[in-house]
């Protein structure tokens, strides 16, 4: 694979829509394949990440036809999902095999699922703890005190328990929904901080009795699922992120980002660079446009000088998958910014503070991670200027795109040894990224 090159500068600027959001579209997936009816999904991102989801519905015997950015689902209410045919593969997407362990939970068979090379490195046992609670058989790989795929899981009939996440995560939150759908009794999950909460939308749109009250989430599974016939799955947050971030760093950069999700659950990464000065105007959409059950609206983001902030760990369910690009932005903010609470980073596709923190480093970034405590913290010293280097993607593309904008916005070249893995996730990622810089 030939290094990425970025040496020509030019100033960011026009208009750009992206891929729906991922969060949403394995919801959507997943949620339609239980209910009655059947469901169009527009808007669907096309990428690695989705399509394990897709298929492994498919594999699970719902019916499901794609004709690009539009999926139509026909559900299979009341326990119609069958045994599949061999194994079922998620890729490297936590989201397809934790959301599914839920699902497989309260079914009459096993099911074995194996994961690529990065996810059969994240841990598990968070997920299949609370699943075995509620009646689950689940067997995995165990090293040392974790549990890691490939996961064996033969179903049963399940009860409703009342679970206190000990770490934040909606991955783990929407597991518990989802089994608690084919539950006796209602099923009560505890945040220890609010995370992202389209699983709870998604059922309440398809009908599903849930109690929000503060950070507990409460599934009452006595009623069936029912198809809302449609879904317009919003831009991705979480990849306008980096364009975002491009657009406030860049001196002179415009950059505007359409029908974007607004949910403010993601919203972190517009309320942190707000906090930094950043130049964000937010047009929701309203009337007819508007949706109810996810809100998405335009952004709009002119350069400006940025300053540090403080993020806490509280903020860090709301923009996670944010602080790759954010710990980008910082690097030219003036005075210290600090990132309090950061520990989950290190297991996502890949350890994402060794990633950022090895990478900056090499274009000259005052970065460096302190303990307190259980927490890690990470520390970034605002400077003028990043200097282009030689910088890793390690396979991660949420890395790769936090560092093209670094070289984006450093002096001189800089050279990525392999940024393929932006493309499995982000297909459209250069595409939208050249028609900002075109001139
Ligand atoms: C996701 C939740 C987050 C996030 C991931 C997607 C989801 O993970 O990092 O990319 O769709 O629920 P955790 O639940 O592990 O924090």
């Amino acid at each position: 694979m030939k290094p990425f090159v970025v040496k020509d500068k030019s100033i960011p600027s026009g208009k750009i829509s992206l891929p729906g959001d991922k969060s949403i579209a394995h919801r959507a997936l997943i949620i339609s394949a239980l209910s009655s009816g059947k469901t169009i999904i527009k808007n669907f991102p096309v990428c690695d990440d989705s399509l394990a989801t897709l298929n492994a519905m498919a594999a699970l015997g719902v019916k499901i036809l794609r004709s690009n950015k539009q999926v139509l689902v026909c559900g299979l209410p009341s326990r119609g999902l069958s045994e599949p045919n061999g194994t079922i593969f998620t890729g490297n997407s936590g989201t397809t095999l934790r959301l599914l362990l839920g699902v497989l939970a309260g079914q009459d068979f096993t099911t074995k699922l194996v994961s690529g090379k990065y996810l059969s490195l994240r841990p598990m046992a968070r997920v299949n703890l609370p699943l075995r609670m509620m009646g689950a058989e689940i067997t995995a790989r165990n090293i040392g005190s974790d549990e890691y795929p490939p996961i064996v899981i033969t179903g049963n009939k399940l009860k409703g328990i009342s679970y206190r996440l000990p770490v934040a995560s909606a991955q783990v939150k929407s597991a518990i929904l989802l089994a608690g759908l084919f539950a006796f009794g209602k099923t009560r999950v505890i945040q220890p901080v609010k995370t992202r909460d389209h699983t709870e939308r998604m059922l309440k749109l398809f009908g599903v009795k849930i109690t929000v009250n503060k950070n507990s989430v409460i599934l009452n599974p006595d009623k069936s699922l029912a198809s809302p016939g449609e879904i317009y799955i919003p831009g991705d947050i979480s990849s306008a992120a980096f364009f975002m971030v491009l657009g406030a760093i860049i001196p002179g950069a415009r950059v505007s980002i359409q029908r974007v999700s607004l949910n403010p659950s993601r919203c972190g990464i517009i309320n942190v660079l707000k906090r930094m000065q950043a130049e964000i105007k937010v047009f929701p959409l309203k009337g007819k446009k508007a949706q109810t059950f996810e809100p998405m609206g335009n952004l709009r983001i002119t350069s400006s000088r940025l300053k540090a902030t403080v993020i806490n760990s509280s903020e860090i369910p709301s923009l996670v998958d944010e602080l790759p690009v954010l710990m980008v932005a910082a690097c030219f903010a003036q005075g210290r910014t600090i990132i309090k609470g950061a520990g989950e980073l290190r297991v996502k596709e890949t350890d994402r503070i060794n990633s950022m923190v090895r990478n900056l480093k090499r274009m000259g970034a005052d970065i460096r991670t302190v303990k307190s405590g259980v927490e890690e913290n990470i520390v970034i010293q605002g400077k003028a200027r990043l200097n282009g280097a030689k910088l890793k993607s390690f396979g991660d593309h949420r890395t790769a795109m936090s560092m093209v904008v670094a070289a984006l916005a450093a002096e001189g070249k800089s050279k990525i040894d392999d940024i393929s893995c932006i493309s499995k996730s982000f297909p459209g990622f250069l595409a939208a990224l050249k028609s900002l810089i075109k001139r």
